[in-house]
């Protein structure tokens, strides 16, 4: 029998037989004739294809914006997915709609759909403010050819001005947006109905896969052909991967974890209160909501961010193959260009942090072709804690710079047990430059990349030490 897939698909329960790597995207457009959902870049940059993707979590269902041309449909498995078909069963259009006709938000109507569904999924979201920051992160991943995005920032202003209050101190958010119409009536009975779901038939679970998905926002954007037809291993089916802990001083997170996830848990901003910002120089909140740290790692991307906070934190990796289970520390675990210590049938199940006192501080520098959302020419991060003046513990590291996500060991040797002072960085400049061996690719030439070594070495120390060291000393 083949693999089944039970889920709800606006108002109505589904059960498919297609094939569990098939994009949800093309499931939507080619074998619902749901059209509304568009297909724009197919690498999710665009977000014409935002749809929402609601999990039971106790007795709510949260929902979250993702880019459908990047999402396996097997992940669908006891979920809703709802499309802007799912958000327009009423006569009236809804006040995000009403905001955006308005304003003058939309001109072809390409983009429309999606931004649609983000900004409602963004007043579904339980205790967040409508403020303009907050619709900013809810439009960061959409762009649109016609309109620019001023008019968009105003029908968020007119949300935040007319419904954004009553949102406040809500019970229930989705009874409030029912109430106002941002949200059709049956969304109320969604989790008993979620709950009601047959489980999958997993008979062809169980034979060997071909390609694992996480998150799907690289590996769809690599071998997209190949997966719809390929046996994929879709490891969001196993959500005991997933979420963060503190047990004996260390912090595990599971390798499912999302970055939105990391970048909010009260854990994670203990160690690194700025990570939400790094985020927003990271990738949208809809990219955010699927990309994992598991697959930022074993990606191996020489300019993987993650990796290369990770790298500076000096994680351990847990790799299990069926019952065998092991730990490799990340520093050792890049052997060559996207060459890992790892066997290609095992999983990476968690990410472990030692949890180091509060004198240690940390930094984390990327530079893109574009401010925000990009990847990176050179990426680079460091953990630094001071002993009576010097350095006595740090971790530097580099991405972009070499075939792997580069931990600077020369460079810290250097600078270990000296003071932070202008020579000292002067000094680790040279050390730096002979262990990197950046190439000339559409990201920068390789002097550039030199330069922001350079110039993130001097970016980290001046950042955590400005009493000690002075860019204008430097440059
Ligand atoms: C628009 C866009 C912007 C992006 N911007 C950035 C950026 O700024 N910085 C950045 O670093 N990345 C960026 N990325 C890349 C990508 O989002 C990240 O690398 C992400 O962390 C990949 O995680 P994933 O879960 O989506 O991996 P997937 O695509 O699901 O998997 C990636 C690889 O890892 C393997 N894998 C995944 N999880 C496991 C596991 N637990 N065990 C074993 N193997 C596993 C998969 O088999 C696959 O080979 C961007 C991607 C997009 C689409
Ligand atoms: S089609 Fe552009 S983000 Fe999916
Ligand atoms: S209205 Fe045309 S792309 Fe946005």
């Amino acid at each position: 029998m083949p693999t089944k897939i039970h889920f709800l698909l606006n108002d109505r329960a589904v059960c498919t037989s297609e094939p569990g790597g098939l994009l949800v995207l093309d499931y939507l457009r080619k074998k619902e004739h749901l059209a509304g959902t568009k297909e724009g870049c197919k690498e999710g940059d665009c977000g014409a294809c935002v749809v929402l993707i609601g999990d039971l979590e106790g007795e709510k269902v949260h929902y979250r914006p993702v880019t459908s041309c990047l999402t396996p449909l097997g992940e669908l498995q006891g979920k809703h997915l709802v499309t802007i078909e799912g958000l327009n069963l009423a006569d009236d259009l809804s006040p995000v709609q009403q905001a955006i006709v308005a304003e003058g938000g939309s001109q072809c109507g390409f983009c429309t759909p999606g931004i649609v569904v983000s900004l409602t999924g963004f007043l579904m979201q339980e205790g967040w403010d409508v403020s303009p920051a907050g619709i900013k992160k809810a439009l960061s991943g959409h762009l649109c050819r016609c309109t620019g995005y001023a008019s968009l920032k105003r029908a968020g202003k007119i949300l935040q001005n007319t419904i954004a209050k009553d949102l406040v101190q809500t019970k229930s958010r989705i009874e409030t947006l029912i109430a106002l119409g941002a949200l059709p009536a049956y969304f109320r009975d969604i989790p008993a109905r979620l709950r009601a779901l047959p489980a999958m038939h997993t008979e062809e679970a169980a034979l060997p896969s071909e390609f694992m998905v996480a998150g799907g926002t690289d590996i769809y954007v690599q071998k997209g052909e190949a997966l719809p037809e390929a046996r994929v291993k879709i490891l969001n089916l196993y959500p005991e991967i997933r979420g963060i802990t503190r047990q004996n001083g260390h912090i595990r997170i599971g390798a499912l974890t999302t970055f939105e996830e990391i970048a909010h848990h009260p854990q994670i901003l203990e160690i690194m209160p700025e990570m939400p910002q790094y985020l927003h120089l990271i990738a949208s909140w809809q990219v955010c909501n699927r990309a994992t740290l598991g697959g930022n790692i074993i990606n191996a991307s020489p300019i993987g961010d993650m990796t290369a906070i990770f790298l500076a934190l000096e994680a351990e990796l847990v790799l299990c193959e069926g019952i065998k289970s092991r730990s490799v520390a990340i520093k050792e675990f890049y052997k060559g260009y996207k060459k890992l210590d790892k066997t290609p049938g095992e999983i990476l199940t968690e990410v472990v942090v030692p949890v180091r006192d509060r004198e240690t501080k940390f930094n984390f520098e990327k530079v893109s072709k574009r401010k925000c959302l990009d990847i990176a020419s050179v990426t680079s991060a460091v953990r630094v804690k001071l002993d009576k003046g010097a350095i006595g513990d740090i971790a530097l590291t580099m991405g972009g710079v070499a075939p792997i996500p580069l931990f600077m060991r020369n460079t810290c040797a250097y600078l270990l047990g000296k003071p932070v002072s202008k020579d000292t960085v002067k000094g680790a400049m040279p050390v730096a430059q002979s262990e990197i061996s950046p190439i000339s690719d559409i990201r920068g030439s390789s002097d550039y990349k030199r330069l922001l070594v350079r110039q993130f070495l001097i970016a980290h120390l001046c950042k955590l030490f400005p009493e000690s060291v002075k860019a204008r000393d430097l440059i």
